[in-house]
């Protein structure tokens, strides 16, 4: 079997812009996503400013977090907006029915949202409640949230409650997974329920983006006939996907940690998927809108394994390991390819949920792998996609047998051009030679992120077990990039 992975760069023929919004993030009201992991009130002994964590914003705003999508998932087509607003003690209590079971005290509601959005510096994407909710008050919670200053009474209601301006929503989701937790509809029923909860909402301020409950994985019926009924009245369509190592059963996903080598091989193998399933639904949407004005908006994607041992199972607790690291970056190549169609998307979730960035535990908190790959991928947002031909040996593992190496490339705003490399193949090392068209550079470096096991993971006492490392084995010459990827791992270059 060939050895070596050769590719060529593109730069000459640069493709779309990679929106930096692809790096969204996703947060729900789900264990402790955001009650202990981003909000933990002012009077908390907890380092905060304002009621959120020091430490997670500060983590966050290392890796430019561009956008953030909230209440949820299923929880948002149970959220009543106004039990999330007006003094945190006269809110109602209510039971997170969705998730565990537990009391929701809706201390965190749409001002701590877009506080929280605010601080990062993100852009805002509210999901509406269509399942359970009415046009009327998704159109109230958007005239609430938008609405200028001293004009109607919902903005001196919004000025009562602390804020004077108007927030800027940059996108509202209508409905969440219309055909399953949202209301369990068929699609031509969701479809026109989209029609009408979009007709009614509308901003006092500017641009707010519609994004309708789309399909997941291979449902493309359903895209098929939201396109149909819905696609001149939205401007994306979601699509869930979630990478689970075992596909038979819901209930059996299969470890976080301690698994098989086959089980890191049905992972990647399935987290690759995610390109089939982008590339059937935009031919789908293609048909419809052959302008590509409506977005593919991956709102939700990761890995989802059995709860971590001893955790509330409705909490959907993982741990995250250096798999988890390949799965993200796999499926961030996958996005720079589909990046015309593919302008928006969130990780789920942000803290403490499945595929998380960081993990917390009281006072402390540790960055994830997942984290770690989302750091080496800043270059990309807002850079410009280039496109990459590869011939790439192939990584086997029983049945399966995928693609050992993955590439993207990008030429940020500056002009300089950066490389991700990723190695899947848990065993062996793998060169690779990289023609460069249209670049000229002579030197590559950058950092990679790998470790020994497969389920290398960080913890509290341990967090820096798998973190990025210089990497200096690339080099350039004669218009060609090589280097030699060690087994599992995410390299990512920048070409002098
Ligand atoms: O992310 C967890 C859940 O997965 C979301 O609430 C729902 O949209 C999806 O099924």
């Amino acid at each position: 079997a060939q050895d070596t992975a050769n590719a060529t760069i593109h730069a000459d023929q640069p493709g779309p812009v990679v929106q930096p919004e692809v790096f969204g993030q996703f947060m729900e009201h789900l264990g402790t996503g955001i009650y202990g992991g981003v909000w933990v009130g002012e009077d908390s002994s907890i380092p905060n400013d304002a009621g959120y964590r020091t430490d997670v914003l500060e983590a966050l705003r290392a890796i430019k977090v561009p956008m953030v999508r909230w209440p949820g998932g299923c929880f948002a087509d149970e959220y009543h907006w106004r039990d999330g607003i007006g003094p945190r003690e006269d809110r109602p209590v209510k039971i997170n029915t969705n998730w565990g079971g537990v009391n929701e005290d809706n201390s965190f509601g749409t001002h701590e949202f877009m506080g929280f959005a605010q601080r990062l510096g993100a852009r805002t994407y509210v999901s509406a409640n269509v399942g359970s909710g009415t046009p009327a008050e998704t159109s109230q919670w958007v005239e609430y949230m938008t609405a200028a200053a001293g004009t109607t009474m919902l903005a001196r209601e919004r000025e009562a409650n602390g804020h004077r301006d108007a927030y800027k929503v940059d996108y509202l989701g209508i409905g969440n997974e219309l055909w399953g937790c949202g209301g369990n509809m068929r699609a031509e029923y969701a479809s026109d329920l989209t029609n009408r909860f979009a007709a009614f909402a509308k901003t006092g301020n500017g641009p707010m983006l519609k994004i309708a409950a789309g399909p997941s994985d291979a449902d493309y019926e359903w895209t098929d006939t939201m396109m149909r009924i819905s696609g001149k009245y939205i401007d994306g369509l979601a699509l869930h996907y979630y990478t689970r190592p075992r596909m038979e059963k819901w209930e059996d996903k299969g470890p976080a940690l301690s698994f098989p080598e086959a089980e890191w091989a049905s992972t990647l193998a399935n987290t690759l998927n995610m390109d089939e399933y982008i590339t059937r639904h935009s031919a789908i949407m293609d048909v419809h809108d052959p302008e590509r004005r409506v977005m593919l908006a991956v709102d939700e994607w990761g890995t989802w394994y059995d709860p971590a041992p001893g955790s509330n199972p409705g909490f959907l607790q993982q741990q995250n390991s250096l798999r988890d690291a390949m799965v993200a970056a796999l499926n961030i190549n996958i996005f720079t390819k589909h990046a015309e169609r593919v302008r928006m998307a969130a990780i789920a979730q942000m803290v403490n949920v499945l595929q998380a960035m960081l993990l917390t535990d009281g006072e402390r908190m540790v960055k994830t792998p997942t984290y770690h790959v989302f750091d080496l991928y800043v270059p990309w947002q807002g850079a410009t996609s280039l496109p990459v031909e590869l011939d790439t040996p192939e990584y086997r593992n029983g049945d399966i047998a995928i693609p050992a190496i993955s590439v993207s490339a990008v030429r940020d705003t500056a002009g300089a051009v950066h490389v991700a490399l990723v190695n899947v193949d848990p065993n062996q090392a793998h060169p690779v030679s990289i023609r460069l068209d249209g670049v000229n550079a002579r030197s590559a470096s950058g950092r990679v992120v790998t470790a020994s096991a497969m389920d290398a993971h960080n913890t509290f006492d341990r967090p820096d077990v798998v973190a990025p490392q210089d990497f200096s084995g690339a080099r350039v010459s004669g218009g060609t990039l090589t280097a030699t990827l060690p087994a599992k791992s995410v390299v990512v270059l920048q070409l002098r």
